[in-house]
């Protein structure tokens, strides 16, 4: 697969999105079939692999179930392969022995213990803490990446002024926010912001919580237990009606290119920006493949501008929703 940069890291230009192994989109497959999804997505080229610490199993209830699966998965060519996990703030995090640091230092080392590694490729900070300034976190990545203990930092669902803030301490190798056809704030400040400074772009929910494969209909009903579609307004069943239109132009673009709407939709975003590197989600080996087949889909800048304009004509009804801070 074709590749870009995170800092000074090589990935594939598609990365996988592990957190539906355990949690988010309702009942999770064995792990036995987990694990393989992520060996079939290695076989096919992806490089890039997306964990937090908190994507825990609902089933077994505890933190870092995803950490362990990915770990025990990507074991065997760790060398090969970009690990991205996040750290999620606490209120009382800064007050434990050794601050800060020792906090974040040991909440790292429990992440590389289930990811079978010692040291994390990416380590995304996963929200602002509205008590614990970017500025702080940032001089602990700092440090840690001067251990050796992290090869890059990022944040998660921040905007162009908390990036640069952040910035201005330790460079930053990535921004990991909600982008897609559907939600573009991005656009406005971080995606230009990153360009300029060098800074990868990691949309999650690149395919709009699968809105944007077209699979998602007025009938589909969500699973009961801990699935987002929910409580996303974009998912409800008025707006998944109203985007119709969208999911109209998706189609056109899939059957000229003999592609799917999903890959027409990753498609759309590498083509628009060079520093994005998308992470689709999916707990289904076939679609998993299917996403990271939208790397062989290449949109020519005519086809790329009458995709644009065609989109741009369609209104979009609701949005998905995101928490910005914690604390
Ligand atoms: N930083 C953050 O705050 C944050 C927040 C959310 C997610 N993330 C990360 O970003 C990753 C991706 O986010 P996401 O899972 O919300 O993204 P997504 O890929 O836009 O949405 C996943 C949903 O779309 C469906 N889907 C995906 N590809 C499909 C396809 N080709 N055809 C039909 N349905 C498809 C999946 O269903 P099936 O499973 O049934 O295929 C699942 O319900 C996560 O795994 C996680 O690592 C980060």
């Amino acid at each position: 697969m074709k590749t870009r940069m995170i800092g000074s890291q090589k990935v594939s230009e598609i990365g996988m999105g592990c957190m539906a192994f355990s949690h988010g989109y309702g009942a999770v497959p064995d792990e036995a079939y987990s694990v393989e999804a992520i060996l079939r997505a290695h076989d096919v080229g992806c490089t890039f692999f997306d964990t937090a610490e908190i994507y825990g199993s609902q089933a077994f209830f505890y933190v870092g179930h995803n950490e362990e699966l990915l770990g025990k998965a990507t074991e065997s060519f760790r060398k090969d392969v970009v690990l991205a996990t996040k750290y999620m703030p606490k209120l009382e995090d800064a007050e434990g022995e050794g601050g800060l640091y020792g906090t974040i230092r040991a909440r790292a080392e429990a992440s590389m213990k289930r990811l079978r590694t010692d040291y994390i490729d990416l380590y995304y900070l996963h929200r602002v803490h509205k008590q614990i300034s970017v500025e702080e976190v940032g001089q602990v990545m700092g440090r840690l990446e001067k251990e050796g203990l992290i090869r890059g930092w990022g944040l998660s669902q921040v905007d162009a002024v908390m990036l640069a803030r952040a910035h201005a301490v330790t460079p930053v190798a990535a921004v990991q926010n909600l982008y897609n056809i559907m939600e573009r704030d991005c656009e406005q400040d971080v995606i230009p912001y990153c360009l300029d400074h060098q800074i990868a772009v990691v949309p999650f929910s690149p395919v709009a919580s699968g809105y944007l494969s077209g699979k998602v209909t007025v009938d589909t009903e969500y699973e009961k237990v801990d699935d987002v579609r929910n409580w996303v307004p974009q998912m409800s069943k008025e707006n998944v009606a109203a985007n119709q239109p969208i999911l109209d132009v998706l189609g056109g673009f899939a059957d000229k290119k003999g592609a799917t709407k999903a890959q027409i939709s990753i498609a759309w975003m590498l083509h628009k920006y060079p520093n994005i590197i998308p992470i689709p989600g999916s707990k289904n080996q076939e679609r998993i493949l299917e996403n990271l087949g939208a790397s062989n889909i290449v949109l020519t800048d005519e086809e790329f501008k009458a995709l644009e304009a065609a989109l741009d004509a369609c209104e979009v009804h609701g949005h998905r929703g995101q928490v910005q801070f914690v604390g």
